[in-house]
């Protein structure tokens, strides 16, 4: 299975944005991760379409637009525009995922569901065969750097077991507080995206540090 290491660009410095996306390019990150917040589905507000397309053109990596927003429907057509690759909803800011998801794909968008920690995974049970990635939350959204919290991994090895019987190619996602102390049993569980900001951007050397995440996993592959 292979790694995926989605750097976030919350935990990045916005004076110098160009450089800090080059730096994950030549540190060998696959994806962009763009935290979309809206102050009301999380208490906190972030940036939107404008960051979406200043991302786009200036990586050829994929963009990772996670929505942490109420009726995210409102932003699909101005994202996708943007230049969104990927663009992911929580189940429990979507009453009709179905729909949703349905759009985003139309769209010809990847489409991911987002489940925060105490949601559980039937959440996604009946749609799971439409979606190309779960996100597992291992914080409660609105901010970088927080700590991850544990019992998030053994929804993840739910998770892998759920797309495994679907036989689905979808991608399993993990977001937040991952670090090196938590990556591998992350990895171990069944995920294979991993979303690091703090971990990476606050390092000391944040180029070699997306490698070294990425070597926690492979080692033990
Ligand atoms: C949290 C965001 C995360 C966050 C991850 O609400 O969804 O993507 O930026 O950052 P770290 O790795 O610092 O927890
Ligand atoms: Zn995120």
């Amino acid at each position: 299975m292979s790694v995926r290491i989605a750097t976030s660009v919350l935990s990045a410095d916005f004076r110098r944005l160009g450089d800090e996306l080059a730096m994950c390019e030549a540190g060998g990150a696959d994806w962009i991760h763009v935290d979309v917040m809206d102050g009301r589905f999380v208490p906190n507000l972030s940036f939107g379409a404008k960051v979406i397309e200043t991302v786009r053109r200036s990586t050829t990596l994929i963009v990772d637009c996670h929505l942490m927003v109420v009726e995210p429907e409102h932003f699909f057509d101005d994202y996708v525009k943007a230049g969104a690759d990927v663009l992911t909803i929580h189940a429990e800011a979507s009453p009709h995922l179905d729909r949703q998801v349905s759009r985003i794909k139309e769209l010809g968008c990847k489409a991911g569901v987002a489940l925060n920690p105490a949601t559980p995974l039937s959440a996604i049970e009946e749609v799971a065969h439409l979606i190309d990635l779960v996100l597992i939350m291992s914080v409660n959204p609105g901010y970088g750097g927080q700590r991850f919290i544990d019992h998030t991994v053994d929804k993840i090895a739910r998770a892998r077991f759920l797309l495994d019987q679907a036989n689905s190619s979808e991608v399993l996602e993990v977001d937040g507080g991952v670090t090196r102390d938590n990556i591998y049993r992350c990895w171990q569980a069944g995920a294979d995206t991993f979303v690091a900001g703090n971990a990476i951007f606050s390092a000391s050397d944040p180029q070699s540090e997306i490698g070294a995440l990425r070597a926690l996993c492979a080692e033990s592959a």
